[in-house]
């Protein structure tokens, strides 16, 4: 029975460091290597008073159990003072050193002094779907973040709507984003690679919709995707690209923006400049390619219901922003 216990122990931390799970337990930065750390910490604590405890309940149990040639009560016993001052003093000693690594860690995972390398960012959380501005490099982009390895990242977070939370589980812990208030919080990722996040408090219908990547890029790879994006918009050539460039520039402006600095005016929809160097969109709900984006413009309601975009456009119009949209790399 015991030895069983021990292998559903050994399996649970065995899975919760599952190496290809988007989970804190698989750490790619130091914020989540030290909450890891301190929640592996914890669990095996815990694991050994539970054994501890309900072994010694179940022990006491069977071995104090009711026999048929039991006569009378046994003797009555009031307190002992040694089991007293264990089951006292052990508690108290656990739950101090809880308490000591929990402030350890999160000193660990603080904020740090801002400083001239940094790379800073406002991520603005929407109704279903994230906002990226790079103030510094002036650029702006939706729902795939991208950012150099080894680098500090100091995030101000902004809401535009209702209380959303950013969370990248294997870079760092959940930040709530606040209509009105300017939360902050940090990344500094050790491992180049593409990293899951996830908008973590309840924000509306498509909450679980409200999903982005992280790609963590090597420096020069970095440096060539910012100097992608800080290129202006294509320029249509046909009648067709015309046509589609007119309307994004027309009706579309009111929410969407195809200049690559516009950061400074919130709208209500993703900056457009270089939509084709994302691989997904609407909140990393839908692959990025043709057909769906088709789709999307077609009925946006039956794609992500309760979405802001509300479009009727005929299918010419379709065609004609399909047209310049397929050239926004
Ligand atoms: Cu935004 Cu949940």
């Amino acid at each position: 029975m015991l030895r069983k216990f021990g292998l559903v122990i050994g399996l649970v931390i065995a899975l919760s460091g599952c190496q290809s799970s988007p989970t804190f337990l698989n750490p790619a930065s130091s914020i989540s290597t030290h909450e890891a750390n301190l929640y592996r910490t914890i669990l095996i604590m815990a694991l050994v008073v539970f054994v501890l405890v309900e072994g010694a309940l179940v022990w006491i149990l069977i071995r104090d159990r009711k026999r048929s040639d039991d006569g009378e009560l046994p003797p009555q016993i009031f307190g002992n003072m040694r089991v007293e001052v264990v089951w006292t003093v052990v508690p108290i000693l656990l739950v101090l050193s809880l308490f000591i690594m929990t402030v350890q860690t999160t000193n660990n995972v603080a904020v740090p002094d801002a400083q001239s390398s940094d790379l800073n960012l406002r991520v603005v959380g929407h109704q279903w779907w994230w906002e990226f501005d790079y103030l510094d490099l002036k650029i702006a982009t939706a729902n795939e973040l991208h950012i150099p390895v080894g680098t500090t990242v100091q995030i101000n977070l902004e809401s535009r709507d209702v209380i959303h939370s950013f969370w990248v589980p294997q870079l760092s812990h959940k930040t709530d984003v606040v209509p009105g208030q300017h939360n902050t919080m940090w990344l500094k990722a050790d491992e180049v690679g593409v990293y899951l996040g996830q908008c973590a408090e309840f924000c509306g219908i498509e909450h679980a919709l409200m999903r982005f990547k992280v790609f963590v890029d090597s420096q020069e790879d970095f440096d060539a995707w910012v100097a992608n994006q800080q290129q202006p918009a294509y320029q249509p050539q046909t009648e067709m690209e015309q046509a589609g460039y007119k309307e994004l520039t027309g009706a579309c402006e009111t929410c969407h923006s195809i200049d690559p600095a516009e950061i400074n005016s919130i709208k209500k929809g993703p900056n457009l400049t270089h939509l084709l160097t994302r691989t997904t969109f609407a909140g990393g709900t839908f692959d990025l390619n043709e057909a769906n984006l088709r789709s999307w413009l077609e009925d946006t309601e039956a794609m992500k219901p309760g979405n802001d975009m509300e479009v009727n456009m005929s299918s010419q119009k379709i065609d004609e922003i399909m047209a310049y949209l397929m050239h926004l790399n």
